[in-house]
């Protein structure tokens, strides 16, 4: 027996040195000392042996128990320094290599004119409303006074999806959206994509942004649209800018007006940008058409309103100076990290 417990220390010893992991040597522990263990096997042939040989063995097999366990403590704080030491040298930080340089971003012109146009017409008290792109028909043209084979459906080129849904050619499906589920007063505008199935070139694409603007109150007129235009134009391109309107017909407003800007290049004498006229065309507006207040259950007998809508590429193109839209859409960014 006396062999035995000094087989197993030394086995036990000798496999301690030749572990590498806590886990390893958990198992060991268990192997050795446990309850079903190595130690507790022979420990349960002490009933064989003679009342003299019992507290020799009882005393030898506690000093194995004694110094497997003190072996077993050091072999775990051996493999903690280990494993710290390891760590410490494979997460080792070189502070002096040079950083990765990472490129930053920059906003789109258009984005930065669109938050531009949200923050003058925010700071006039106005709330922003959106809507969907793939619009019904019925708000699209419907609602807005364009009945089928109405004549100023052929001038919008619209892309239908299916016989009553579009892509929408304009952001004013919006207006008939919020005055559906809102009541007056009304102050929104309402930027977005919009769709139309023009040819790409220098000034058209079939993919562009609107703003639309809408107000509706008791006792809202064209002067209110004319003021509001006037200091809107003041704060895009500068105090010196005027504005005209020029007669014009959309279905969804009467009277309704194309509206002008004095030249951004050459302030109103007439220069290459706006072809000699001295004004550029940037929206249309007009007094909400009395169909469409019905249509949205506001009566037009106690309410009037007026809206416009504007197109953001060329506002962009014509603060910055760009002269061809495609620049906006083909995402080189040499062109857009000048901005
Ligand atoms: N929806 C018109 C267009 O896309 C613009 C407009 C909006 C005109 C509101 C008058 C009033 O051309």
């Amino acid at each position: 027996m006396k062999q035995q417990l000094e087989a197993i220390q030394k086995q036990a010893l000798d496999k301690l040195t030749q572990i590498s992991e806590i886990r390893e040597l958990e198992d060991l522990k268990v192997a050795y000392l446990g309850k079903k263990g190595e130690l507790t096997r022979i420990l349960k042939g002490m009933g064989a042996l003679t009342a003299e040989e019992r507290p020799i063995i009882g005393q030898m097999a506690n000093e194995v128990r004694t110094a497997l366990e003190e072996s077993i403590a050091n072999t775990r704080a051996r493999l903690v320094r280990e494993e710290r030491n390891k760590r410490l040298k494979d997460e080792v930080i070189d502070v002096t290599l040079p950083g990765k340089i990472r490129a930053i971003g920059k906003k789109h012109p258009l984005t930065l004119v669109l938050d531009e146009l949200k923050d003058i017409f925010l700071g006039m008290g106005y709330e922003i409303a959106e809507g969907p792109e793939i619009e019904l028909d019925y708000n699209n043209f419907e609602a807005l006074n364009i009945p089928k084979n109405h004549p100023a459906r052929d001038t919008q080129d619209t892309f239908y999806i299916s016989e009553n849904v579009v892509l929408r050619t304009h952001t004013s499906p919006v207006q008939i959206r919020h005055m559906q589920n809102n009541k007056p007063p009304i102050r929104i505008i309402c930027p977005g994509r919009v769709y139309r199935s023009d040819a790409v070139d220098a000034t058209h694409s079939p993919v562009f942004h609107q703003v639309e603007g809408l107000v509706v109150d008791k006792g809202v007129t064209m002067g209110d649209l004319i003021g509001t235009l006037q200091a809107f134009a003041k704060a895009i391109f500068g105090k010196d800018t005027r504005i005209r309107l020029r007669p014009h017909h959309f279905p969804f407003t009467e009277p309704s007006a194309e509206v002008d800007v004095s030249c951004w290049g050459c302030g109103g004498t007439g220069c290459r940008i706006c072809k000699g006229e001295g004004w550029i065309e940037i929206l249309g507006a007009g007094m909400v058409h009395p169909n469409v207040l019905r249509e949205c259950n506001i009566d037009p007998e106690i309410y009037s309103g007026f809206a416009f809508g504007m197109g953001v590429e060329r506002i962009t193109m014509g603060k910055f100076g760009i002269d061809d839209m495609r620049l906006l859409f083909e995402n080189d960014v040499r062109f857009l990290k000048q901005f």
